[in-house]
């Protein structure tokens, strides 16, 4: 494009050509293609050796008539580039604004991407794991509240008043409500209903399950529970899978048969062996702790066969106190119970050899340990899939 001829306004300082000054410079602010542009223009006529900017200087040395007459024509110049320059800027950025809206335009008629970021946490994928696995033999899945009451959690468990699990030091409980006076109002002994602690296990789902459903009985209670621990394989949040079977004439053999057979399909290993040994719980009896074995494989140790045992779960047949505590007569209905921690059955599966990352949300080791949201969360999703 061509440039219009850029006129000195000194070269007749007592009559500045004012008119091809203006035209000079709106043409200019016009051409100005882009934002930096339009800058060097502003600069070239407002800036402080800019055109009008000299012109403005020039009033000083004018007779008064002089400045009379040319004062308010340089003043109008001035006005007229500075809001041309504003305009002109405006353009340009909604330009600016339009093609960047053009060029970001998002098409929603392209496929989305299948692979979102996000993954699984191996928590729930374990969780997933165990409600496919016990489904198969036809459980089905409870819950209860993570607060909880003292009855539930220790008492209809059978857990004496000087247990040491209800002990300050490994539960978390709540403070007693205040009441109108601001006094600490505490609920009434053998209140049933105000929770009062965070749970400490999945146990007192059975309760609940038992209150609420008529056997025969079979569910899982996949859950958080709470004690006040704190190191490599204890935080105070943790998972548990609470296991309970009612019926009639349910025996140990019933329990061993139902763990093993999961965990062979949990494990996807059909050569684990399970090891029931004496131990004791206040709601079960008698009661297992049961080991599963490992051998060693190329110096590494694997779950299966029995060279040594490792600890896996709590189990037992339900204490006949706790059947009368839930409202069912122990001549008439047995069952057994277990309960497994989520977080370490994860562990063994999948190899973390610390609980605490678990729950440090620390993306790295999501993206290392965690799952796509379409695994399949069966047996075929495990570690094969990976
Ligand atoms: N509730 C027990 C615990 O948390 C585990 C358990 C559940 C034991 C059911 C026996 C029966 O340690």
């Amino acid at each position: 494009m061509e440039q219009p001829v850029r006129p000195d306004p000194e070269s007749d300082p007592g009559h500045p050509d004012i008119d091809a000054v203006r035209a000079h410079l709106l043409a200019a602010v016009a051409a100005s293609a882009g934002l930096d542009a339009l800058d060097l223009v502003r600069v070239d006529a407002l800036g402080k050796q800019g055109q009008v900017t000299r012109l403005l200087k020039t009033l000083g040395a004018m007779t008064p008539e002089e400045r009379h007459a040319q004062g308010p024509r340089i003043h109008a110049l001035r006005e007229a580039v500075t809001a041309a320059v504003a305009d002109r800027r405006a353009a340009l950025e909604a330009a600016a604004l339009d093609a960047r809206l053009a060029a970001e335009r998002v098409d929603m008629t392209l496929p989305v991407d299948l692979a979102p970021p996000g993954t699984v946490h191996p928590v729930s994928q374990v969780m997933d794991e165990l409600a496919e696995i016990f489904a198969d033999l036809g459980f089905s899945v409870a819950t209860g509240p993570e607060l909880e009451t003292d009855w539930h959690n220790f008492t209809a468990l059978n857990i004496p008043e000087t247990h040491p699990a209800r002990a300050m030091q490994d539960t978390f409980y709540l403070e007693p409500r205040a009441g109108a006076g601001g006094d600490a109002v505490r609920p009434p002994a053998g209140d049933r209903e105000t929770p009062r602690v965070l749970r400490t296990h999945t146990s007192p789902v059975q309760i609940r399950t038992m209150l609420a459903q008529k056997p025969p009985l079979r569910i899982i209670a996949p859950g958080r529970v709470y004690r006040s621990d704190w190191d490599a394989t204890h935080t105070p949040m943790f998972h548990q899978v609470e296991g309970l079977v009612i019926d009639r004439g349910i025996t140990l053999g019933h329990l061993k048969w139902t763990l093993e057979t999961v965990l062979k399909a949990f494990f996807e290993r059909d050569d684990i062996v399970l090891r029931l040994r004496p131990s004791y719980f206040p709601f079960t009896e008698p009661s297992a702790e049961v080991d599963v074995g490992w051998s060693t494989v190329k110096g590494r140790r694997v779950l299966g066969g029995s060279e040594g045992w490792m600890e896996l779960l709590g189990s037992g047949m339900v204490h006949p106190r706790v059947l009368e505590n839930a409202g069912l007569d122990p001549a008439e209905w047995q069952g057994f119970a277990f309960g497994v921690g989520v977080d370490r059955l994860a562990m063994l599966k999948y190899g973390m050899d610390d609980l605490r990352p678990f729950f440090e949300g620390d993306a790295r080791w999501l993206k290392h340990y965690g799952f796509s949201a379409f695994d399949v969360p069966t047996l075929s999703g495990g570690v094969g899939a990976q």
